[in-house]
């Protein structure tokens, strides 16, 4: 069982704009092409901040579209939150502003054999590996830059603690790496 932070990022190291926007990433052509569908059927638990979680819910329209669901997982999944926020009739949401490391203990009883995808913001990513609790990174680059935006992954990790384990190009506008977190 591990704990992994999968996301797309731009070649500057950013997952969205400042205002949170995804157009960037939707430019860049085919979602199919992607280790994605592999990558789900080993997750038993999620872990996401309050902005991603209500990105989500501002885009159940298109999300009811392409799946028939206006939520996308059916793994339970936690909400790190301060504030009382919407939920989703039927979807196994946790909101939690609990300590880290229980919340994790939590996850992990769900998840069984399977693993914990911590899906974002970078910060809260950064929360799990300051706890020693990150095990793996696996970012696909898109073909574009931001400049400005919310951060991949905010925390300085020096070598050895990254070791590349994975380098595969994914279509035309993409590289994944997958790296294993050496923790301390
Ligand atoms: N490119 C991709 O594949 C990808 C993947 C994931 C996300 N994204 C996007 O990236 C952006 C991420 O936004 P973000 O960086 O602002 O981060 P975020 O992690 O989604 O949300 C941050 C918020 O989560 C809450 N939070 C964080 N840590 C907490 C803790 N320990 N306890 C309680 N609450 C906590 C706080 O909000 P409260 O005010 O609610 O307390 C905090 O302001 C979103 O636009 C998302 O859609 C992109």
């Amino acid at each position: 069982m591990k704990t992994q932070f999968y996301t797309a990022t731009t070649l500057d190291g950013f997952i969205a704009t400042e205002d949170d926007s995804l157009d960037w990433l939707f430019a860049l052509g085919d979602p199919t092409e992607s280790t994605y569908p592999e990558f789900i059927e080993g997750v038993g638990a999620l872990a996401m901040g309050s902005v991603t979680y209500e990105w989500v819910l501002d885009h159940s329209a298109e999300l009811i579209a392409q799946t028939g669901s206006a939520w996308p997982y059916t793994q339970p999944t936690w909400v790190f939150t301060h504030r009382k926020l919407r939920t989703v009739p039927g979807a196994d949401i946790r909101f939690t502003s609990a300590d880290i490391l229980s919340v994790h203990a939590e996850m992990r009883a769900a998840a069984g054999a399977r693993n914990i995808w911590v899906v974002g913001g970078g910060e809260l990513v950064g929360q799990f590996h300051d706890a020693g609790l990150l095990d793996e990174l696996i970012v696909q680059i898109g073909s574009a830059t931001l400049g400005r935006g919310k951060p991949l992954f905010p925390r300085r990790v020096l070598p050895p603690r990254l070791k590349l384990t994975s380098v595969q190009r994914i279509g035309a506008e993409f590289v994944e790496l997958r790296y294993t977190v050496v923790n301390e």
